[in-house]
């Protein structure tokens, strides 16, 4: 192990470099005008693979390819499926970045780049460890299924079938993902609950063209007004969400849950500050935490209608829109949740308003007991990386396919994450520390050891 770990140490330039290197590609999933710089991605990670002598292929989707490697050299030994996606979030607002966001720029010992944390930076980790074992010891000392995808970003539709319908190829003994993040500096953390997730945009269509909102307003039903109304009624004074059976199915805390919360090192008044707010909302009843990951949520992510340019113009706009974002968690049902969120605005439209819903990704939350030997390795991992008892933690965000792995393998997860909580994921200046990357490798590394001595 020390040899592989002094192996890591050595070639920390080279790491950072040929991060840095896959960083400048623009694997921008949503955005069809990124198409070739996704198959260049793609390209890139495989000729990586082939390079470590990991037999590798591409294998083209509907959608965005899923780069697919199997290491099967460790003969008896465990099999580790590791996740993670070549894809990332748009870079807009443009302006708002200090250096051009696929030109990754290194300073004060951070790759500022989108991507850098979600999830190149966490991915890569996992193909240097074995690397290092294979310059080493010519063998890791688990099998790997590396699957690695490029529409995470935009609810994994492709990732998601392929899955279910490749139990065989894909079966492992755990899943290890790295795409989240250490609680804190200094705390690493094993993720042992996202949440999931029910994406709706909302059209809201009034009179059939936009009119002078002086000679018709007043009697024809303004779209943007409505629909502005019919969003903040989606909750009530205590922050509830207000669709019907929303909370049906919302699995409560434990007190041992809670308490476990209430042990986290957590500084509310330093955490307002960072983000330039003066106070906070959130439901009723419980702390901001528990509000960040243990409860669902409705938020707007967008909202539109009407003249948004410069100066004033009068009008009476035809249409109007929001895009919603709802998080779930267990056992919450996306498909149930989109369907009372239908329901409730369709009650809630006023006369003279039709609407269309467009339903854009779900994903189911994600909750595992804790108690799996590849957890505790991955515990053991960070502790031996980093130097400090990882704790275990839920997360707000979601990995939709995580579920999906869970349940058509069988098998536990590990979710791993190697980010920072500042690291401005999907906002201008995404990071990803040094530090944490080149630990983050050696945790990869001892992982495969602590895995490779679960007997099976
Ligand atoms: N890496 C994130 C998920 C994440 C963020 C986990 C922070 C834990 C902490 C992931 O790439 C992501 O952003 N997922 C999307 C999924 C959505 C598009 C279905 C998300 O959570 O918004
Ligand atoms: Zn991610």
């Amino acid at each position: 192990m020390e040899k592989v770990i002094g192996q890591i140490r050595a070639a920390q330039e080279k790491h950072r470099e040929e991060l840095l290197d896959m960083l400048r590609i623009p694997s921008i999933s949503s955005d069809p005008a990124h198409k070739v710089d996704m198959e260049r991605t793609a390209q890139w990670l495989l000729t990586k693979l082939q390079s470590l002598g990991i037999s590798s292929e591409i294998i083209p989707t509907a959608g965005h390819s899923i780069v697919y490697g199997e290491y099967m050299g460790a003969g008896d030994a465990p099999t580790i499926l590791i996740y993670g996606h070549y894809d990332v979030q748009p870079v807009d607002p443009l302006n708002l970045w200090n250096s051009p966001p696929f030109e990754p720029d290194v300073r004060d010992g951070k790759i500022y780049a989108r991507g850098a944390s979600d999830d190149k930076g966490q991915l890569y980790p996992h193909l240097l460890a074995a690397e290092a074992w294979l310059a080493v010891h010519e063998k890791i000392p688990v099998n790997l299924k590396f699957v690695i995808e490029g529409e995470e970003e935009v609810g994994s539709p492709n990732l998601q079938p392929f899955v279910e319908e490749n139990k065989e190829k894909l079966a492992c003994d755990a899943i290890m993902v790295s795409d989240s993040g250490f609680f804190a500096r200094g705390v690493p953390s094993l993720v042992y609950g996202l949440r999931g997730m029910a994406y709706i945009e909302v059209i809201a269509r009034g009179p059939n063209r936009d009119l002078h909102s002086g000679s018709f307003g007043g009697a024809v039903c303004n779209p943007a007004d409505a629909l502005a109304g019919m969003v903040a009624a989606l909750h009530d004074e205590k922050r509830r969400i207000t669709l019907p059976g929303f909370y049906d199915k919302v699995r409560e805390l434990s007190q041992a849950e809670r308490d476990g919360y209430k042990a986290l090192p957590f500084d509310e008044e330093a955490y307002k500050e960072s983000l330039g707010v003066g106070g906070l909302v959130g439901e009723e009843g419980f702390t901001t935490l528990e509000q960040l990951s243990a409860r669902p949520t409705l938020e707007v992510c967008g909202i539109w209608g009407g003249y948004t340019g410069e100066g004033a113009k009068t009008v009476l706009p035809a249409e109007a829109g929001a895009k919603i974002s709802m998080r779930l968690v267990p056992d919450q049902d996306p498909e149930q949740v989109a369907a009372a969120f239908e329901e409730k605005m369709r009650e809630l439209a006023p006369a003279g308003i039709e609407l269309e819903f467009i339903t854009h990704h779900g994903g189911r939350p994600f909750l595992i007991e804790p108690d799996s030997p590849y957890i505790m390795a991955g515990k053991e991992a960070l502790r031996q990386a980093f130097g400090q008892e990882a704790l275990l933690t839920r997360e707000g965000g979601s990995i939709p396919v995580v579920d999906v792995f869970s349940q058509c393998l069988q098998a536990p997860v590990v979710l791993m994450g190697l980010g920072l909580p500042d690291d401005d994921l999907h906002s201008p200046n995404e990071k990803m520390d040094l530090d944490q990357y080149h630990r983050g490798i050696e945790a990869a590394a001892h992982f495969m050891k602590l895995a490779g001595e679960i007997g099976k």
